[in-house]
């Protein structure tokens, strides 16, 4: 147990013992389903690799061919905590393979779990282009029944749709059935997430489907996972209403830690009593930059969509939604006064890129506006993140990408601390001090002790605990 140095970690290696102990009753399993799944991103690649835990036999599919050739090589495309031992696994034991050949996938399959992007269109809905494209794929080589299931977060109604679009390609309704399994995985713990789910929701009309979806996830409900059967159109709200909720609550802790920042109130404190309430929960209520990544943005704008194209306003979401694009002025707002309002051919360190730690996503991460508000200002880059500089790269190519913290912050300005890494929190501060051209830090994430701050002699801001950070430059005697 020494070797467990964190409750990450600890679940992730009881995941894995869970998983030895899955396989073993896989093994005993004698009617594996055929499963293919389209798209091999962050959803795709960890639903297949843990289906195939589960003794599902296993055909992950991309179009994206490098992807493939990559993963037939034992090369994970991605960075997800614990992912490349579970695939390495998998692969072993031959119930995960790899192929860019979606016709010959769809003939072998008997369910078919559809989990490509659905990434934001400019007008706000969710850009359905993949999933078409993939529906009239199936529809084009159907030959025995096929359980469709989408696993990528379609819009209210999509289910349906490609119904519709399967019909119209000539293939008979008792040909295949729809299922709605939306996916509620974090990035960054995606492979727990997946073994220890919440629930497993299933949206069909079909009883077939039902059956099959059951088997698919038999080792969950053995152990009493939750299974919420219900038709199409509900499985799919039920994935807006969970990203749209979790999303009002950042926004809602955010907005509270800047009247915290006003009042001279604690905002830890304030979320750590609000998260004891049982009625509340703990979870998501850490104030930061904004909600990034590629679910919540995108999500809440197409739950709007879909609302608005009903004539109903969720007055609440929107709200979320613009709290969330003020709130991720934050850091900059809050750096601008401890540089003398003045960020003009300085240099800005910023550590982290990705939209939360643990992950090398950076859809829609909050550290983009911050660098490009900065550029904007005058001030020059220099950042640092331990997963994710390959992928901001293609998103801004024009700042330095930095080897280390400490590279990162030698001869900097000041330091803004995007992302909530362990090590960033790890860092010495006094290393950190030293290299810097002048001790000026804004946590972003509130992950760094006020306390050391102070002792280790920095001008600093963080989020919503301006009666620790500000005591020596305000002059505050209560
Ligand atoms: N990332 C998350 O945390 C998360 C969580 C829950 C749900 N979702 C949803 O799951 C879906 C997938 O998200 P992601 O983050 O895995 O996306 P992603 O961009 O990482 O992966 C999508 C993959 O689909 C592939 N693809 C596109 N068209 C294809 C086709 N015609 N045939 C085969 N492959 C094709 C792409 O090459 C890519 O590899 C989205 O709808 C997303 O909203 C994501």
């Amino acid at each position: 147990m020494k070797l467990i140095k964190n409750t990450f970690t600890a679940t992730l290696y009881i995941g894995m013992l869970l998983i030895q102990t899955m396989q073993a009753t896989s093994k005993q399993d004698n009617k594996p389903l055929n499963v293919t799944i389209v798209g091999t991103g962050y959803v795709g690649l960890v639903t297949g690799a843990c289906l195939a835990e589960f003794g599902n036999t296993v055909l992950c599919v991309d179009i994206n061919t490098q992807k493939i050739i990559d993963l037939k090589n034992g090369v994970i495309p991605i960075y997800e905590p614990g992912l490349d031992t579970i695939v390495a696994q998998n692969v072993q034991s031959k119930r995960l393979t790899f192929t860019d050949d979606l016709a010959s996938a769809i003939k072998q399959a008997d369910v078919i779990f559809i989990a490509v992007g659905t990434p934001m269109s400019e007008n706000g809905a969710a850009d359905l282009s993949y999933v078409e494209a993939v529906a009239r794929t199936i529809a084009k080589h159907i030959n025995s029944f096929k359980v469709i299931v989408t696993k990528s977060t379609v819009p209210i109604g999509t289910g349906a749709w490609i119904k519709q679009i399967i019909l119209d390609n000539g293939i008979k309704a008792d040909q295949f059935a729809i299922v709605s399994n939306p996916e509620f995985l974090r990035e960054g713990s995606a492979i727990n997430d997946f073994l220890f789910p919440d629930r497993i929701v299933i949206g069909t009309s079909s009883a077939a489907a039902d059956t099959i979806m059951r088997s698919i996830y038999e080792h969950l409900l053995n152990q009493d996972v939750a299974y919420v059967s219900t038709n199409v159109v509900t499985a799919e709200s039920i994935k807006y209403a969970s990203n749209a909720f979790l999303a009002t609550k950042i926004s809602f802790i955010n907005e509270l830690a800047n009247l915290c920042d006003e009042t001279g109130a604690d905002v830890q404190v304030l979320a750590h009593a609000l998260g004891l309430d049982k009625r509340i929960n703990k979870h998501f209520l850490n104030p930061g930059p904004g909600f990034g990544g590629s679910c919540f943005p995108k999500d809440t704008q197409a739950l709007l969509y879909t609302s608005q194209q009903y004539g109903i306003d969720i007055h609440t979401v929107l709200a979320a939604l613009k709290a969330n694009e003020i709130q991720k002025e934050i850091p900059v707002k809050k750096l601008l006064p401890l540089m003398e309002n003045n960020v003009k051919d300085k240099i800005v360190a910023i550590l982290g890129l990705a939209f939360k730690a643990n992950t090398d996503d950076v859809r829609y991460s909050p550290a983009i506006s911050t660098i490009n508000k900065l550029i904007e200002y005058g001030a020059s880059i220099r950042a640092y993140d331990p997963q994710a500089m390959k992928s901001m790269k293609t998103e801004l190519p024009n700042i330095t990408y930095c080897t280390s913290i400490a590279d990162a912050v030698t001869n900097a300005d000041a330091v803004i601390v995007m992302t909530e890494w362990d090590e960033f929190k790890a860092m010495d501060l006094e290393l950190i001090g030293s290299l810097l051209k002048t001790r000026i830090l804004v946590d972003a994430r509130n992950i760094l002790d006020p306390s050391i701050l102070h002792k280790h002699g920095f001008i600093f801001d963080n989020i919503g605990r301006s009666c620790l950070c500000k005591l020596p430059l305000r002059n505050m005697s209560v």
